[in-house]
């Protein structure tokens, strides 16, 4: 059977990795400008994290959060260190194992209040168009990417979407207006939760924050959930612990997953307000909320938390991230101004998209084209090919040199394709 493996070489497997690259099977590194799956976020080989791992293993390798019996003390020490750095407000956590996870435990258990309020109508799903929050029935129907919508039959039912209200361009007063107005349509007394991501991870669009506010003002007036998914800007991606502190969020659900262990293990987490944790404990017994899987929570995971947080507590890779973010910005527009290949750039801390959209309609090739160039150029990326566009979204550990490698490569890249080069295989590796 032909996979997209078949199109790889053994020596192109990756086998190493080490700060903020990856080396393959056949000995030649990378600079890993996409952090693994947008998550390594302290870099390959990171001490602290080996360690706490290393120890954990030989001092507890399991233990399950299934149940209230006996949780792990890593599990209660690591989520009071958490909620420690989350928004003021936001104190209760439940451990899963990934970012969809987390996101269709979110959905359920906004469904679960709604019925134990006695409103069972009230049970409609709003994500944004463009936004991406995972695979799954759930994940993949919030998920405002059309083709996840039909491609493996009906998914989870009652979800709709509307128009996301990010960006500064063209009048954002308008955007937010557009993305409220199908939500009064809808009927708001209708809609049980809202997901949101702070910054677009498809395409980089970033939320304002006089858009966080309407928004949030809007949930509040009618009793609707807000779930804001900062599974890839949660934990420093965008030079903070979260991007709804920055935004004066104080959503009722915050998810964690991707950088929470620096991808080191698997590990999500659902953060609560203290009144949906209050409306959820406060159930009859017999009413309550079953959720889990049996390794969420995994100790191994839990220790690669603690470590992470460990790492961030002096705020060094904030300050990173923020500076780094600056400097990528800058060359990215410099760099758009001198390639007409590039039609935006848009992005936040260390997550960049560059779009391509006029040679993508002509080439439906050409962003991988680009991907496969950069590759080359000993530079991994990301590829959006629903946006079309490229996402930039290196570990937070880079320094001004590896920015600068970055950005040289995609300046050569563009160059490459821009004078004929042409990769010997357009479909090699494309995702
Ligand atoms: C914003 C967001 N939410 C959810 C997910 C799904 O996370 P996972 O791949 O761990 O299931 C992703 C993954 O890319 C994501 O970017």
């Amino acid at each position: 059977m032909a996979t997209h493996l078949s199109y790889l070489e053994r020596g192109e497997l990756i086998v190493e990795g080490e700060g903020v690259r990856v080396r393959d099977a056949d000995g030649r590194w990378y600079l890993d400008a996409r952090s693994g799956f947008w998550n390594v976020t302290l870099g390959y080989g990171h001490q602290g994290i080996i360690e706490a791992v290393r120890s954990q293993v030989t001092r507890l390798p399991y233990g399950s959060m299934w149940g209230y019996g006996r949780p792990t003390e890593i599990a209660v020490d690591y989520a009071s260190a958490l909620a420690e750095v989350l928004p003021e407000g936001i104190d209760h956590i439940r451990f899963q194992s990934n970012g969809a996870q987390a996101v269709e435990t979110a959905v359920l258990l906004s469904r679960h209040l709604r019925l134990l309020e006695g409103r069972p109508h009230k049970n409609a799903v709003v994500g944004l168009w463009g936004g991406f929050h995972g695979f799954g029935p759930g994940a993949s129907a919030i998920t405002g990417l059309s083709y996840l919508h039909h491609h493996a039959g009906p998914l989870l039912p009652d979800v709709m979407h509307t128009r996301a209200p990010h960006g500064e361009e063209g009048d954002a007063a308008t955007n937010m207006e557009g993305a409220l107005r199908r939500l009064l349509d809808h009927g708001p007394d209708r809609i049980s939760a809202v997901v949101v991501e702070p910054v677009i991870g498809e395409g980089g669009h970033v939320l304002t924050s006089e858009q966080a506010a309407a928004l949030s003002a809007f949930c509040d007036e009618h009793e609707i959930h807000l779930v804001v998914d900062e599974v890839t800007t949660g934990m420093g991606r965008t030079g903070d612990y979260t991007r709804s502190a920055r935004l004066g969020l104080r959503p009722d659900m915050l998810l964690l997953g991707k950088g929470i262990t620096s991808g080191y293990a698997g590990l999500s987490a659902v953060c609560l307000s203290s009144e949906v944790y209050r409306a959820l404990v406060e159930a009859p017994v017999e009413r309550f909320f079953a959720t889990g899987s049996t390794h969420d929570g995994h100790p191994l995971a839990l220790a690669a938390g603690t470590a992470v947080l460990d790492a961030l507590a002096d705020g060094k890779v904030f300050a990173g991230t923020r500076a780094r973010g600056a400097t990528l910005a800058e060359g990215l527009r410099e760099l758009s101004e001198r390639h007409p290949a590039v039609s935006a750039v848009r992005g936040t801390g260390l997550m960049y998209a560059v779009e391509f959209s006029e040679n993508a309609a002509r080439d439906p090739w050409f962003v991988n084209k680009v991907r496969l160039a950069l590759e080359e150029r000993g530079v991994l990326v990301a590829v959006l090919n629903a946006v079309p566009s490229l996402m930039i979204i290196p570990p937070l550990v880079v320094d001004d040199a590896d920015v600068e490698e970055i950005l040289g490569g995609l300046d050569g890249a563009l160059g490459d394709l821009a004078s004929g080069w042409e990769p010997a295989d357009e479909t090699k590796g494309f995702v």
